[in-house]
């Protein structure tokens, strides 16, 4: 970690308005008598949000004498720990993981969009909406690469989208924190893959259950209700699979992609992200099956537009060409 310092400009004091009293009162409390040093921590955190999301060297100082600790002993916590900012911050504050999985994952990419919408690390925008810095690992390596705004988490990040987020904030637009790529929390993506054939295991108990009971020999009943279960087993497993939505193959670049913009409903930044997937050719989306369609459909949010739009017969008709698919759908595609 890089060395740390405190700002070279510094206001004159930092006087606690009464949330900040009360809630280091309240903080003192909850540990034994002469172990309020335990305090330091959420101290310095409420001390930062009471001053702009910073903290200062005079309120350093408060600190230290409030919880009766040697100045540099909270000092050397302040500038340790990257949550604590040391100078003056935006309004939105992005923590910028650099660390090796969200490097893996493109935050390189990510710190180029900083840099070109905000500027060097800690510097404020003119309009003081934003300030950035690079930090160690916040601990969201699954959802790599991610940032931290303010107390919200920004996970599954593309350049793209995290401009987006960057220029919303700063237009006071609602921004949806967490995974940006339609998945669940840390799910894979198109959902849950264990214990989906459990759940179903469960609700087909009950249809074996009467086979067993009209064996009419006493003796014969355990062998039945032994082969019951299996049958039980076995069917949940083949309709799991069936509904499981699949993510389709991609390919490598082709010289000469299509054009997917052809089909209804797909413009630029989708056909991008179609091109990110892998998917280049009508061909590709023509043979996608209803899992994969499932698949396609949920990692966009489209909530059914694909299978609404007939992607799959508009990609059918485009790929024999665009008099096919003026025959099929009666005009021209866009
Ligand atoms: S490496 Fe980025 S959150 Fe862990």
């Amino acid at each position: 970690m890089s060395v740390r310092r405190l700002a070279e400009v510094q206001p004159e004091g930092f006087s606690p308005n009464r949330e900040t009293t009360a809630f280091a009162k309240a903080a003192v409390k909850k540990y034994p008598d002469g172990k309020q040093a335990s305090a330091v921590i959420p101290l310095l955190w409420r001390v930062q949000e009471q001053n702009a999301g910073w903290v200062s060297e005079p309120a350093i100082r408060w600190t230290a004498e409030f919880l009766d600790m040697p100045y540099i002993r909270v000092y050397e916590i302040a500038t340790f720990y990257t949550m604590f900012n040391l100078q003056p911050v935006g309004e939105f504050h992005v923590q910028l993981c650099g660390t090796t999985p969200c490097m893996l994952r493109g935050s390189e990419d990510l710190k180029t969009v900083c840099r070109k919408v905000i500027g060097d690390q800690m510097a404020v925008t003119a309009d003081g909406k934003l300030s950035w810095v690079e930090v160690e690992c916040l601990g969201a390596c699954v959802n790599a690469p991610m940032v931290q705004i303010n107390k919200d988490y920004y996970e599954d990040l593309t350049p793209d989208i995290l401009e987006r987020i960057l220029s919303d904030l700063r237009d006071g637009k609602d921004v949806k924190p967490g995974p940006q790529n339609s998945r669940h929390r840390s799910e894979p993506l198109g959902g849950a893959l264990t214990l989906v054939g459990h759940v179903t295991a469960k609700k087909a108990k009950p249809k074996a259950a009467p086979k067993a009971k009209t064996e009419p020999k006493a003796k014969a009943e355990p062998k039945a209700k032994a082969a019951a279960p299996r049958k039980a087993k076995a069917a949940p497993a083949k309709a799991a699979a069936v509904a499981k939505p699949k993510k389709p193959r991609g390919v490598k670049a082709p010289k000469q992609p299509d054009d997917l913009k052809l089909i209804s409903g797909v413009g630029p930044k989708l056909e991008r992200t179609l091109n990110e997937l892998g998917i280049y050719k009508f061909a590709q989306i023509a043979k996608w099956s209803k899992a994969e369609i499932d698949w396609v459909d949920d990692y966009l949010s489209f909530k059914g537009r694909i299978e609404r739009d007939d992607w799959i017969k508009q990609a059918g008709a485009l790929e024999k060409g665009v008099e096919e698919y003026v025959r099929v759908f009666g005009k021209k595609p866009k």
